[in-house]
């Protein structure tokens, strides 16, 4: 097989042209991880309707298949079948686990194996997850128990995990984190004694929700459910599981919709998980013209379509604190949508950007520097000014899928025609966003 060339991925952006039709983003990505990672542990089969088929999940399969869980081919619009092994039921590998591009598979497999005892496990993954913190998730398993080694003091893959004897733990975690609480609770499940998770602010509760359906002993209290305790000795049993899709590939349609003229966009069959819809209440402050229609409830998940419709003088936004865990992947296409409103937007409290895939609070503000826009970089976030019209030019993603998807948005509202290098990095979370966008664009 051919290795594809960097120019290969350079992809050419058209400017202009309203997006309308409908549109069905691809599975949840955190939810797609979280269902195969507790369908291997449960007892018996679990079946999952709409599993993301890209890059991210099937590094997280991969890595539990060569731990001896059968799970069905992934492919899209099939339904995947995971004959669950049971909580003790992992075999060691036989080589080293590859996580790929995926912070998600490597923490949550952490908590996974830290309590698998005497096994011995090797984690590691691409040149930007090699990159990004681990700590935060080794120091916690580490107070009930666990044996985690990595580069500087374990900080960085690849990591080492000798499976131990784990004892339940009170353990506050010093960020909003769902990929560090999510590690903890798959290591309470094989401790002795309670464990509890106090999070700073409440992070996507996915973890809790589907752990709590494929019945373990969870309870969720404390304000604003940040205190998330778990009481082990209960097998987890396989469930049916179907998997809606992601707000996080719809919040490029979301904004698309609202910034370019003339677009009308419906988006079907979108998590509405309150821990994740922060994009929504942001648009919503901008006025943007977005309605949630039929509502629903599938599998323990709220579900919805969204309609969004141009609107014309959209208003700046702040976003801080508290608000950062419930948009915390939307703020590269957040940032776009700044551009266009009418003032100055703000985005603080959101140094957890710097460590994600790539440093997204630099590259973007790099990338849409080079496009005119006029953005003022701080330790923790952005200060854009909208209005100041975009030039195309030459752009990368910095093999991000986010900031590839993102700037793919922002090119349509240039004034001359761009060019995207490593446009590929999309396939980790939306495989199909290229043609999806080829489909909805239609030309001036
Ligand atoms: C995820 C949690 C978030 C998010 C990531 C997926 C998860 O990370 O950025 O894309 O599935 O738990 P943090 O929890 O570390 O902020």
């Amino acid at each position: 097989m051919k290795v594809p060339t960097k120019d290969q991925s350079l992809r050419h952006l058209q400017k202009g042209g309203e997006l309308c039709g409908k549109v069905k983003v691809p599975g949840d990505k955190s939810i797609s991880h979280r269902a195969l990672l507790f369908g291997s542990i449960a007892k018996g089969k679990t079946t999952i309707e709409g599993l993301l088929p890209a890059e991210d999940p099937l590094s997280t399969a991969e890595c539990l298949r060569s731990m001896g869980v059968k799970i069905s081919p992934i492919q899209k619009g099939g339904i995947v079948e995971v004959n669950g092994v049971g909580l003790n039921g992992l075999q060691e590998p036989q080589d080293i686990l590859n996580c790929g591009n995926s912070g998600t598979t490597m923490r949550l497999i952490m908590g996974l194996l830290a309590g698998q005892e005497n096994y011995h496990f090797i984690l590691t993954g691409d040149k930007s997850l090699r990159k990004r913190p681990m700590k935060r998730v080794g120091q916690p398993l580490k107070m009930m128990g666990g044996r985690i080694y990595g580069r500087s003091g374990g900080e960085l893959a690849p990591l080492s995990i000798i499976g131990s004897k784990l004892r339940g733990a009170v353990i506050g975690t010093p960020v909003a984190s769902a990929q560090i609480k999510s590690a903890i609770l798959l290591a309470a499940l094989n401790a002795e004694g309670p464990t509890t998770v106090i999070e700073p602010a409440r992070s996507r509760d996915h973890s809790e929700r589907m752990l709590k359906a494929f019945g373990a002993n969870l309870e969720v209290g404390g304000e604003m459910g940040r205190h998330i305790t778990v009481l082990p000795g209960k097998d987890l049993k396989g469930q049916s599981i179907i998997v809606p899709g992601d707000i996080s590939s719809a919040a490029f349609w979301l904004v698309a919709g609202s910034i370019i003229p003339g677009s009308e966009l419906l988006i079907e069959n979108v998590g509405l998980n309150p821990t994740r819809t922060g994009i929504l209440d942001v648009l919503e402050v901008m006025g943007a013209d977005i309605h949630v229609a039929s509502r629903r409830d599938v599998a323990g998940e709220p579900v919805g379509d969204l309609e969004v419709y141009y609107k014309e003088n959209l208003k700046p936004f702040k976003i801080n604190g508290d608000m950062i865990p419930r948009l915390v992947d939307e703020i590269p296409i957040l940032s776009v949508a700044a551009c266009f409103c009418n003032g100055i937007s703000e985005i603080k409290g959101a140094s957890e950007l710097r460590v994600k895939e790539t440093d997204r609070l630099a590259v973007m503000a790099r990338q849409l520097k080079r496009m005119g826009a006029k953005v003022d970089e701080f330790q923790d976030g952005l200060t854009i000014y909208g209005g100041n019209e975009l030039k195309g030019c030459e752009l990368d993603s910095d093999d991000d899928h986010r900031i590839a998807m993102s700037l793919a948005i922002a090119s349509i509202m240039a004034n001359s025609n761009s060019t995207l290098r490593r446009s590929e990095a999309s396939t980790i979370s939306y495989p199909d966003f290229w043609s999806d966008l080829t489909r909805l664009q239609q030309k001036n």
